[in-house]
This record gives structure tokens, sequence and C-alpha cells, in this order.
């Protein structure tokens, strides 16, 4: 018989690792809210088409990392559906289906979840992973690129993580042609130096020879888009350049960022982390004007950036050995304790433990009452005597136990046991949980 294991590429997360990627995205939360934007939730699944019309038919994740999917009824008949391999397709989708390209085109969202990539898993690439990513429509204006990356700049600022920004511009559709006309002749002229993958690509794409991981100093060969923009785009590239200058965020531009998707024009960028090894990008993102309308709304301008949380999981921690000293944020010193911890499971206040049928319905109710004002509390199965339900309230790390037995219950108390200390005190029902919260609760 088959064994049940996780797929591969897939992780099962548990615990500190999941409050990890939990206050990862709470600050990412955080700053986009302070950006002025509103969350969105697309479906997991799409129609093919959506991706091979705007990721692209000639990117990596179109031509081979898709999941597929078919509805068990209708089988092979049904128009195939997608995995979303990324977010921005479906958000243009949405945007478009909700009528804003016509009737409120300035809109700013942000969306988080699970991506999934048929990608050879390595540390730090996985084939279903979360990205936090925003979407901003109806803006043309170099500024509104500028703010991205000065938002991840916050965020890796928040976190105490050092970045490293590269950004590039792709040029529009007037200067696009000549670029791809000098790529194509570049490509024509080595091709004994192309791989396999580039043959079957550079007349579809040219593009994506510069994405070539086989010969990379050829790439580096390459014609450079910078070196075609029309005056609209290099003017607007210069300007991105300018406003950076003002920000505190430290750029360089690589005229090898050319992105692996198909929809972007004009700026791109990638986001590094030194903290990460051979998949370091942490973020990346860029221009896609033209998108909507090549998915059948209204010609209006987009840019975005998603982040992959894993990666900024993986940078913090590995970042961040090492007690944290005082005047570190909050984010730092909560992220090295929750890290060293190791935990599988929440802290609890309190275990209640049950002494008999009559004190576990009093247990239920007292439970239930300290949670409301609260506590994490751990009703401990009565199914055993005192000594083996201390023993689960110890293994599960409980700072107190609360016992009620026949005597405590004909006294109307429960016996409050500091567990660290081992020492113990009456309390009575209504003050228990004042008594678990107070510093000086067990003694
Ligand atoms: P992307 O570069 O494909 O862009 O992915 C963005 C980020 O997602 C990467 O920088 C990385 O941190 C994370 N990521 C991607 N693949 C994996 C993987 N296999 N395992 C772990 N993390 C991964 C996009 O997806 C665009 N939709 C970004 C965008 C939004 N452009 C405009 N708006």
């Amino acid at each position: 018989m088959t064994k049940l294991t996780r797929l591969r590429g897939f992780q099962d997360q548990f615990g500190a690792e999941v409050e990890l990627l939990s206050l990862v995205e709470a600050r990412a939360r955080e700053v986009a809210r302070r950006y002025g934007f509103s969350e969105i939730r697309i479906p997991l699944l799409e129609r093919i088409q959506l991706y091979e019309r705007s990721t692209g038919e000639t990117s990596d994740v179109v031509a081979k990392q898709m999941y597929v999917v078919k509805h068990a009824q209708e089988g092979g008949t049904a128009d195939a559906m997608v995995l979303r391999p990324e977010g921005t397709p479906g958000v243009v989708r949405a945007y478009i289906e909700a009528g804003f390209d016509r009737s409120d085109p300035e809109q700013r969202f942000f969306y988080c979840g699970p991506m999934l990539r048929y990608e050879r898993p390595q540390k730090g690439r996985f084939r279903q992973f979360h990205q936090f990513g925003v979407e901003v429509f109806g803006r043309a204006d170099p500024a509104s690129d500028v703010e991205l990356l000065v938002m991840i700049d916050d965020l890796g600022q928040d976190l105490g993580l050092e970045l490293d920004f590269e950004v590039n511009s792709l040029g529009c559709t007037q200067c696009r042609p000549a670029f791809r006309e000098a790529l194509l002749a570049f490509g024509r002229a080595h091709l004994a130096s192309l791989c396999a993958d580039c043959h079957a690509r550079l007349e579809r794409n040219p593009l994506r020879i510069l994405d070539c991981k086989n010969d990379v100093a050829l790439a580096e060969q390459a014609p450079k888009s910078i070196d075609y923009l029309c005056p609209d785009c290099r003017r607007h590239f210069d300007t991105v350049l300018d406003l950076l200058r003002s920000t505190e965020v430290t750029v360089s531009v690589n005229p090898r960022i050319v992105r692996g998707l198909d929809y972007y024009v004009r700026t791109t960028f990638e986001v590094t982390s030194r903290a990460l090894g051979a998949q370091n990008a942490v973020a990346a993102g860029g221009r896609y004007d033209g998108l909507v309308e090549t998915l059948g709304g209204a010609p209006v301008p987009g840019t975005g950036f998603a982040i992959g949380l894993e990666r900024l999981v993986i940078a913090k921690t590995g970042s961040s050995s090492g007690s944290p000293t005082a005047g570190e944020s909050l984010s730092r010193s909560q992220f090295a304790a929750i890290a060293a911890s190791g935990r599988h499971a929440p802290l609890i206040d309190a275990a209640v433990i049950a002494l008999g049928d009559q004190a576990l319905t009093k247990a239920v109710a007292l439970a239930r009452k300290m949670r409301h004002d609260g506590l994490a509390v751990h009703l401990v199965s009565p199914a055993r005597g005192l000594k083996a339900q201390l023993r689960r309230a110890d293994h599960i790390g409980a700072r107190f136990a609360l016992i009620l037995g026949e005597d405590e219950l004909s006294r109307g108390v429960a016996t409050l046991r500091d567990m660290t200390a081992g020492t113990q005190r009456d309390v009575s029902l209504e003050q228990a949980a004042k008594a678990v919260s107070a510093p000086t609760a067990g003694s």
C-alpha cells in the first residue's frame, strides 16, 4: 500500500513555524494598511487561459510549473483549471469582473495566501508557498512604483532585515520591438551557446534568453533594455531613480532584472536578502500597464509586487541567532523567542484538573470563564487521577494548575498550583482568573 506521506515540495507547518509566518503576515498587513491597501481574496482555482494570457505561455510558470486540475465528473471535457501559481492575474481578473476598470479605476489591493508551482524543491523553494502581494491600479506615475519599494523597505526595517534592491526598466510597447529585434539578432548569433529551452523560446519571446541559467555569461553580453528606452520610458525610469535617491532606500540598477513573467513593462524590481542562500529573492514585482486591457478590461495601468513569506521567515530566523539586545524592535525579540522555542503548541496559562463528575461540571464552566478573561486554558482529560493529570499539565507547559476535587467543591475554592515553584494555595472560583493573571499568582 502507498505510504501516505506529504508530496515533495509541500510542507506541514506546526506551532512556532506557523506563528512566525503569521507574525510576518501581521506585520505586512499593518504596513499595507498604512499605505492605504484593502484586502482582496481571490479563488485558488482559475481558468488556465487566465495565466496563458497574462503570465505568458513562454514563461516557465505557465510552460512548466502549473498544477492543472480537472473536475472529477466532467473529466477531460471541462476547460482545464489551474491552482494559482501567482496572485496578479487573479486580482486583475477580479478587478475587471467587478467593473472597477470603468467605474472607479484607482484601486489598491493586497492579498495573502498559498501559491502553487511545480518547481524543483530546494532550500527556500517550495511547490506550495505563501505570498503577500499588492496591486495598484490606475496609477501610471513613477511615484507609485517608488512607493512599492519604499513599502518593502519599511517591512524589512520593521522585521530588522537587511535587504538589497535592484531595479530595471523593460520599456513599453513603443520601445520593446527594437529591443526585441536586438535580442533576437544576438540570440541567433549565439545559437550554439543557447540551451534547448532557449532555442524554443528565442523566436517566440527572446527576452526569456536573459533568464537562461545555463549560460549566465552570455546573458551578461546581451543587449540591455535600458539602452533601448523611448523618451517617455527614459523619463519614467529617471524619475523613479531620482525619487528613490530622495528616500533612504539604496537601489542599484541591474539590466538583468527582466522577470520571468510576461506582463511587465517599464519598472521591474527584485529584492534580495543576503541571509538567504541560492533562493535569495524575498520580493519581486513591477509595472504591468496593458495587462488589464489584455484580459478584457479598459486601458488601466497597474503596478505591484509579491513577497515570499517563507523566505522572509528563513531570512529572519537565519539572521537573528543569539538573543535580541535592548533597543531592537519588538518583532525581532518576538521572533528570536519564538524561533528558539521550537514550540508545537501555544503557551498555556492554566490547566484545569477535575476530580469527579461534580467537579467536572464546575471545571468546564471555570475554564470557559477564564478563557473569556483572555487566558489560555486547557481542561485536562478527567479520565485519570490527580497525579497523571498534573503530569499532563506539566507536559503541556502550563504555568498553573487549578485543581477541583470534592474537598475544594465543598469549600467553593480551587487549589492553585504554581507549576514551576511547586507551591499551592486556595483561590475562590471567582478570583481564579485574576490569580492566574497576577504576577505573584502562585506565592
Ligand atoms: P515572483 O517573482 O514569481 O512574482 O514571486 C514573488 C516572490 O514569491 C519571490 O520573490 C519569492 O520570494 C516568492 N516565491 C516565488 N516562488 C517561490 C517558491 N517556489 N518557493 C518559495 N517562494 C517563492 C510574482 O509572483 C508576481 N505576481 C509579483 C507581482 C505582483 N508583480 C506585480 N504584482
